[in-house]
């Protein structure tokens, strides 16, 4: 069963496109699904177009000074019954991937838009959430009720690495630890936190060689979103809900 909203980033094109269009399609699909952009793909319009329950918003996630009109907006929205869930999917991998060609612009960017936006997106949306946990008379904690997934990559794991990509590598295990933090510091709340590596997926940002399609790598996670539960409260999860070494 789906959570009766979600809030998805980054939906004008690869994992976040096909994410809401399985949220569409999906067993008691939710009744509100924001999804927001910087430019509106012909994908996304139609998907917004066809179905009433799709939310357009314009977005840039490092925009910080929009995110209460935003809030405003979900909350004229979702009302009483608050937000179930909030994914943090918009993601960027820039610059040249070697050592010797890292710049500090790089550096800044991937932490712009991997960890500064999605933390305290976090904090903006998070009351919105907490409503929707306190208004729920189901028990333990699930995605299905109130969670914030931040969209990590296994590249994040400094167990795991084998060097380069330093933008990007340093800003997701820098989005790891703010998420573990969120999650020892927001316990209390009930609301369910969690970091998720959807698969080398082929997307703009994959490459043409990645090991599956946006179609699978959303199947998996939206399978995962249904399983997780209290015991999984501020994990680092493989896309199939296995658990990535930090
Ligand atoms: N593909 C993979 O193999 C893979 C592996 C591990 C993790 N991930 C993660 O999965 C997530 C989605 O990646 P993807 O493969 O779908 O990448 P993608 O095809 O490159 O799409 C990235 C999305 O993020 C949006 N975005 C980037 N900067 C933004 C900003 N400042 N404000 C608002 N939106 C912004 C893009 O919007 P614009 O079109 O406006 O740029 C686009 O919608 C990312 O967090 C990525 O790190 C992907």
């Amino acid at each position: 069963m789906s959570p009766s909203s979600v809030f998805i980033t980054g939906c004008n094109r690869g994992i976040g496109l096909e994410l809401v269009r399985q949220f569409i399609v999906s067993e008691s699909a939710p009744r509100h699904i924001f999804a927001t952009y910087r430019t509106l793909s012909d994908e996304l319009k139609k998907l917004g177009d066809e179905n009433k329950n799709v939310h357009l918003i314009k977005m840039d996630v490092t925009d910080i000074p929009s995110y209460p009109a935003i809030v405003k907006q979900v909350d004229e929205v979702v009302g009483e019954a608050g937000l179930n869930l909030l994914i943090n999917n918009a993601g960027l991998l820039p610059g040249p991937r070697e050592y010797a060609s890292t710049t500090p612009e790089f550096m800044r960017q991937a932490f712009e838009v991997n960890c500064i936006a999605p933390f305290f997106f976090t904090k903006a949306m998070f009351p919105l959430i907490e409503r929707a946990v306190k208004g729920s008379s189901e028990k333990g904690m699930s995605l299905r009720k109130g969670g914030v997934v931040q969209i990590s990559t296994v590249l994040a794991s400094v167990t795991e690495t084998t060097g380069g990509i330093y933008p990007y590598r340093c800003s997701k295990s820098a989005l790891n630890m703010s998420m573990k933090s969120m999650s020892q510091d927001l316990k209390d709340t009930g609301v369910l936190i969690l970091a998720v590596h959807p698969g080398w997926v082929r997307t703009d940002m994959g490459g043409p060689n990645g090991q599956m399609s946006t179609e699978e790598s959303c199947k998996s996670l939206l399978k995962t979103f249904a399983e997780v539960s209290d015991k999984d409260h501020g994990a680092f999860l493989h896309y199939e809900n296995k658990p990535i070494p930090w």
